[in-house]
């Protein structure tokens, strides 16, 4: 998206004409008044909060991004080229592996060496299926480098030991000529990897080992103490990250999880290492197993998904304010390294693999999700969609040589610009969207400043069937052009597929800057993000 492209800018003019005709003569809603005062400045949002998640999954890594040295689908070294090449325009911050549930199995000797001596293994969790092992450590260092990431690494804390995720963590950031390091230099890699993120454990409270709180937290102060990085470049400035297992979602049992790893943390001694975030898993779902379609639902499934989307941000408050009585600094962050919609698995399809399709609906949960982690930027500084690649709210569907980018895709590269920028105020009445005894939000609006000076909208309707008329105005600034991109489709449930894969994709936003302001028109389910130059 260019701020001063000329295109767009007509394209807007253009499409505000066409407003009248989609309205179809209804009596046109009053403008929904929004201010902006861009000298006022929040939190920054940290890039870390579009991370993604890969996990060895259904078709997420084998398929999804490792099709092996002699497939003909085009690929380097082993790893697709389209996948590649799509990701890098998200400038995905980082990416989580290998789970999820996955990591507490994952036994990382497996995955390293000569991949015809790899050894097969098992993937309890997710299917039964064999797990080849070919995609390993260096695989996924080297897809990670390909797209222009970082990696955030999940160590076993239910079936491994301190000493195998000691060792791990030798083995890649050594500098030295330990015998690991000089291992990882006979597999190919003399210098060390940079690691910048650790995730202690994963769901210590259910897939991760059943642990309590209090169990969890003698494993978390151990591997805090030994699991170390060693990469020259990452001990000052660079430092890793360390999360630990936090709160899985609204049970009391999950309060008193927070409170237990933040009072300890507070009166921590000097031997535990830092801890940099807590972790909080919440995905939008209506409850378990998950029943709801992800394509070819009616509008009632659409508006109780989206209130359950938006519990995200009671949940988030409730940990920050147990966070704050112990790290009123905000220290600690919260990492929601799991989030995303979850709805019944495909027909068709092996259940464990989690395949789901992705409509206009998951571009909303997308914004929506977003907007909450921006509004809580002070504590809130990563986040990872569950998850990347044809697994549950994913970037990107492949089938055999074919690949497609979702709705939530589509929000995220729209949402590129909000990566480091600030956030700012916005003042609005979002006004109502009813549906069956749900109401919500019709409108959703976030704010943000980039290094350059221009202002960022992000302008969600949540109302499926009727459009909204959005006036912003603007203080501290002086707005002289703009540019922008909605995201919808003429369905709630509108997906892309392999034959039709741009239905959902974005199109120049109706717009229109004047004296009064910003004035844009959001059609019914859509997202808006615009680009307003001082
Ligand atoms: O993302 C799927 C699974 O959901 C993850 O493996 C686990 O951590 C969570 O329960």
């Amino acid at each position: 998206m260019r701020v001063t492209s000329p295109l767009p800018f007509l394209a807007a003019l253009v499409g505000l004409a066409s407003v009248g005709v989609a309205a179809q003569g209804a009596a046109p809603d009053a403008p929904i008044a929004v201010s902006v005062d861009a000298s006022r400045t929040g939190a920054t949002i940290d890039r870390n909060l579009f991370g993604q998640f890969a996990e060895h999954l259904g078709k997420g890594i084998y398929e999804g991004v490792w099709v092996g040295p002699e497939s003909a689908i085009p690929n380097t070294r082993a790893i697709r080229n389209d996948v590649v090449a799509a990701l890098k325009d998200l400038k995905v911050p980082n990416v989580r592996w290998p789970g999820g549930c996955f990591a507490d199995e994952y036994h990382w000797r497996k995955g390293i060496g000569p991949l015809e001596a790899r050894p097969a293994t098992l993937n309890p969790n997710w299917g039964g299926v064999l797990e080849p092992n070919t995609f390993g450590t260096h695989e996924f260092l080297d897809f990670v480098g390909q797209i222009g990431s970082e990696a955030y690494l999940s160590v076993n804390v239910g079936s491994g030991t301190p000493a195998e995720a000691a060792d791990w963590l030798e083995y890649l950031t050594a500098a030295q000529p330990t015998a690991l390091a000089e291992e990882r230099a006979a597999n190919g890699h003399a210098a060390p990897y940079g690691i910048a993120i650790l995730g202690i454990g994963n769901e210590s409270w259910d897939c991760g080992g059943n642990m309590s709180a209090e169990y969890y937290l003698s494993q978390l102060r151990v591997y805090s103490r030994f699991v170390r990085n060693f990469n020259p470049a990452q001990q000052a400035e660079k430092r890793m990250l360390r999360v630990a297992v936090g709160p899985g979602g609204k049970e009391p049992r999950f309060a008193e999880w927070t409170e237990t790893i933040m009072k300890s943390w507070k009166g921590r001694q000097w031997s535990w290492d830092h801890l940099d975030a807590l972790s909080l898993h919440n995905y939008t779902v209506v409850r378990f197993p998950p029943a709801y379609k992800s394509v070819g639902f009616d509008e009632q499934a659409y508006a109780e998904i989206l209130q359950a989307t938006l519990e995200m941000d009671g949940l988030i408050a409730e940990h920050s304010a147990i966070m704050d009585k112990y790290d009123p600094k905000k220290e600690v962050a919260l990492a929601v390294d799991e989030w995303g919609s979850w709805y019944a698995p495909l027909p068709g399809t092996n259940p464990g693999f989690l395949a789901q399709q992705n409509s206009v609906r998951d571009a909303l949960i997308a914004a929506l999700n977003i907007n909450i982690f921006a509004r809580h930027a002070d504590r809130v500084r990563l986040a990872n969609i569950a998850q990347m690649i044809n697994v549950l709210q994913a970037m990107i569907l492949t089938d055999g040589p074919k690949m497609i980018r979702t709705p939530t895709y589509h929000v995220f590269k729209m949402y590129v610009p909000f990566q480091q920028a600030t956030f700012v105020p916005v003042a609005f009445d979002a006004g109502r969207y009813v549906r069956g005894g749900i109401t919500l939000p019709r409108v959703d609006v976030l704010a943000a400043k980039d290094a350059a000076g221009t202002l960022w909208l992000s302008l969600t309707n949540l109302d499926p069937n009727r459009p909204a008329e959005i006036t912003t105005t603007f203080a501290g600034m002086t707005a002289r052009s703009f540019a922008g991109e909605t995201l919808t489709g003429p369905a709630i449930d509108s997906v892309n597929t392999f034959d039709a894969p741009d239905a959902v994709a974005p199109r120049p936003a109706r717009a229109r800057l004047d004296r009064r302001g910003l004035s844009v028109t959001l059609p019914p389910k859509s997202v808006t993000v615009i680009g307003v130059r001082p």
